[in-house]
């Protein structure tokens, strides 16, 4: 199949970390030009780790107005915060640890708590921030894909999948661990979504994707369709292969 223009092939995951950074460099600058702060929802998984790490490096963060920056989350399993597989764990050891941000920037999904009462708080938060708007408008998305398809924690056949009001849902994934996830609608708003997908074992899933332009509940990440802004997927040669 001919490779969509929106999608971005790279030799390593190396070379699509480096790409990632610099995408988000680049929209921390221009949203902070154009409106004074820059807001960005992290994706969790292994993909972004390496990613968040280069953003700490002398070769990035010095470039991003970190006091600007206000930080949301995709997802987060019900975990504790210092849980190994708490999103906000990776994101903080890789990243938040390591920039001058501050604290009050950082918006957790507080996942130790009540699924249900956590992702209405953070709804509430969500919709405090982003003011009269219906929808939240995050200057950047970050999103990854899991071998099923699924994106956030937005799972296959998922009923969080029909969701038309609700911006913060509990899900549960396949395995049946307790999640809590933001909504396509969600997502859907934001001003620039990046997919970031790595290795030969997601290359099938990620040429099915590419071939559902109208989207498959089978495949959640293939549902999430910027409103207004621009979608982009970085894929290594790896992931690309099926295409
Ligand atoms: C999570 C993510 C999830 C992730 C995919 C890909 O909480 O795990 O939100 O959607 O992006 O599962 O994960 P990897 O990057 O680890 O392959």
């Amino acid at each position: 199949m001919e490779i969509p223009s929106y999608v971005s092939v790279f030799q390593t995951s190396e070379q699509l970390a480096l790409a990632a950074a610099e995408r988000f460099v680049e929209a921390a600058k221009h949203s902070q030009e154009t409106h004074g702060r820059f807001s960005v929802a992290l994706a969790g998984g292994r993909t972004p780790t390496h990613i968040y790490e280069l953003l700490a490096t002398d070769s990035f963060r010095n470039r991003v107005e970190w006091s600007r920056v206000d930080v949301f989350f995709g997802d987060e399993r019900c975990v504790q915060q210092d849980h190994p597989e708490s999103n906000y764990a990776m994101a903080h050891r890789a990243l938040l640890s390591k920039v001058p941000i501050p604290e009050a920037n950082v918006q957790r999904i507080t996942g130790e708590g009540d699924p249900t009462e956590s992702a209405r708080e953070y709804e509430a938060r969500l919709r405090n921030f982003f003011g009269p708007m219906p929808w939240p408008r995050f200057d950047l998305v970050f999103l990854g894909m899991g071998e099923d398809g699924h994106t956030a924690s937005l799972f296959p056949k998922s009923e969080a999948l029909d969701e038309p009001l609700q911006l913060v849902v509990p899900t549960k994934s396949p395995q049946g661990q307790c999640r809590i996830t933001l909504t396509l609608g969600a997502f859907s708003h934001a001003a620039r979504i990046i997919f970031l997908v790595t290795g030969e074992e997601k290359a099938a899933t990620l040429s099915d994707v590419m071939q559902r332009q109208s989207g498959s509940r089978r495949l959640p990440a293939s549902l999430v369709k910027p409103i207004d802004g621009t979608l982009e997927w970085l894929v290594d040669r790896k992931a690309a292969s099926g295409l």
